[in-house]
């Protein structure tokens, strides 16, 4: 019988496991109590062989993992025997979910009980729509041009195929359009943890070394979700700069993990999932 009183609720983004060290850092991850969860905030890797290996690894620790597509799964890599493309490709890698255990976008939303509950935690898919643009530019045109300008392009302009839709925000726009209606329908008396690859609102992306990269990473379309809806906890990943921040006393954690080079800088916080419920103290 878990132990539920102890259980923790932890999230973790970015393993990249496709890269040796970062293999190491999953095979190394524990849960503490036999209760705890494990919400994973997308970029497990690239090749869908990567994120099976992922998310079965985790399964078989946790008591109930989550996951959320980041762009890297919805990848089409060359290297890869899975030719799949856009949507299709993300509703393969939500049955290979299914045959583990782990909870998707597209089932029903979990209730955390454990510490810190009742919660209801939320894995959303809503991908990006190119409307956090550059400054001084109107359209979505105008932006990507400045990114081929200074040569910062994110490689979902080349791999991430939004098939049968004939753009990634247009695919984004129906993400919205969907989850907000089930966002609507939950309980309103229950609070949420949203979980989501990028951060629902612009603020975080104001640190990024390179601006022009803040198209690949959101959408204007949530900018309110986390007052309008009961939220308790913004859960994201992406930007590969871990931190907590809060946004009208709404609490925001970026869990990502990122690549050795950035995990291993001096004062880089400590890798490895970040507890989320109960509330660290
Ligand atoms: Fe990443
Ligand atoms: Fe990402």
């Amino acid at each position: 019988m878990p132990h539920r009183e102890n259980a923790t609720l932890w999230a973790v983004s970015d393993l990249h496991a496709a890269l040796p060290d970062n293999r190491v850092l999953v095979e190394r991850m524990r849960p503490r109590s036999d209760a705890d969860w494990l919400v994973v905030a997308g970029d497990c890797g690239e090749l869908v062989h990567d994120v099976e290996w992922v998310l079965r690894r985790l399964s078989e620790r946790y008591a109930k993992v989550l996951w959320t597509p980041g762009n890297h799964e919805l990848w089409t890599p060359r290297q890869d025997p899975v030719r799949l493309r856009g949507v299709e490709r993300y509703q393969h890698l939500v049955e290979m979910c299914r045959t583990l255990g782990v909870v998707t976008p597209e089932d029903p939303y979990p209730l955390w009980t454990g510490p810190g509950g009742p919660v209801t935690v939320a894995p959303l898919f809503l991908l990006y729509d190119y409307s956090f643009r550059v400054p001084q530019v109107s359209t979505k045109q105008q932006s990507l041009e400045r990114a081929y300008e200074t040569g910062v392009v994110c490689s979902d302009e080349f791999m991430l195929h939004p098939d049968p839709y004939p753009s990634r925000d247009a695919w984004c726009r129906d993400r919205v359009k969907e989850t907000e209606t089930r966002l609507a329908e939950a309980d309103p008396a229950l609070p949420l943890v949203l979980v989501n690859h990028y951060p629902l609102v612009r603020h975080p992306t104001r640190i990024l070394r390179h601006p022009e990269f803040a198209q690949w990473c959101g959408t204007e379309l949530t900018a309110d979700w986390h007052t309008r809806f009961p939220v308790q906890t913004v859960v994201y990943g992406h930007l590969h700069i871990p931190r907590t921040t809060w946004y009208d006393g709404v609490r925001f954690e970026e869990v990502s993990v990122g690549y050795p080079r950035e995990w291993r800088r001096p004062g880089h916080p400590a890798v490895g999932p970040r507890q989320i419920l109960p509330v660290p103290a």
